[in-house]
């Protein structure tokens, strides 16, 4: 299966995709986690990066594109990917199209989670990272057993530089006029799903698993 989790900042696309990466065995493909895993190894993706990711702005998608390509093109992804926060641009899913109708594949569906502005602006002041391995805490709905530690790997927790409120509201000011038209995009090509994303993490996760038949 290759999935795209669509959805603004903090609407759970990190969390969801964690979940069903697991539950259906294929890796889970961020982009905005291999820009932050380029930017820990201060490589020259990673650099460039910062500086749109610090105002949260989109990063050039030429850049983007190239980086995912390289990541697609990788064995792990040969029997599916759950994409999240690619694409995020129509050229961005133009790309992503071609790239899997050239290697014989296609999208089988766009999880579009969204959630109330307020609602993503909490959740994104109280999410808690890894920071070795990215796993998604947050200190009020969904807390690690030991503070400041992660329960998987045992790495540091950190606050993303750009969960700060200012930048949120940029992030979801970009995230309206540059992603929003891909739910018609998607909407357009039959593969839309669409999820409130209310109720909880693990209700949410039954809500993608039923709309996607998967038991
Ligand atoms: P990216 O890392 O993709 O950030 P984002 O899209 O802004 O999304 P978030 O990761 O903030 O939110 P999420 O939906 O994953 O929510 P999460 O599951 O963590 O991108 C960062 C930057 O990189 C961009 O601004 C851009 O600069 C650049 N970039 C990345 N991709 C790009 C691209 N394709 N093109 C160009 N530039 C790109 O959940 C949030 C919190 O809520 C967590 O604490 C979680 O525990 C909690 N939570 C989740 N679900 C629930 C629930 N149902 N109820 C209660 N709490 C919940
Ligand atoms: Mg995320």
């Amino acid at each position: 299966m290759n999935l795209v989790m669509l959805g603004p900042p903090g609407a759970g696309k990190g969390t969801q995709a964690t979940l069903l990466a697991e539950k259906l065995g294929i890796p889970h493909v961020a982009s905005g986690d291999l820009f932050r895993e380029a930017l820990k190894e201060q490589t020259g993706l990673g650099l460039t990066a910062q500086s749109y990711m610090d105002r949260g702005e989109l990063v050039p998608d030429e850049v983007t594109i190239a980086m995912v390509e390289e990541r697609l093109a990788r064995s792990d992804c040969d029997g599916g990917v759950i994409l999240d926060g690619f694409p995020r641009t129509i050229e961005q899913a133009g790309a992503l199209k071609r790239l899997l109708h050239d290697q014989g594949k296609v999208i089988d569906a766009a999880i579009f989670i969204d959630a109330a502005e307020d609602e993503l602006v909490r959740r994104l002041s109280s999410r808690w990272t890894c920071r070795n391995c990215q796993a998604i805490y947050n200190v009020i709905s969904n807390p690690p057993s030991e503070e400041g530690r992660c329960d998987i790997c045992g790495g540091e927790l950190y606050q993303r530089a750009d969960d700060v409120p200012e930048t949120v509201r940029n992030r979801i000011r970009v995230y309206r006029q540059q992603t929003s038209p891909l739910i018609d995009y998607y909407r357009d090509e039959g593969l839309l799903v669409t999820i409130k994303s209310e109720g909880g993490i693990e209700r949410v996760q039954q809500k993608i698993l039923e709309a996607l038949q998967i038991t």
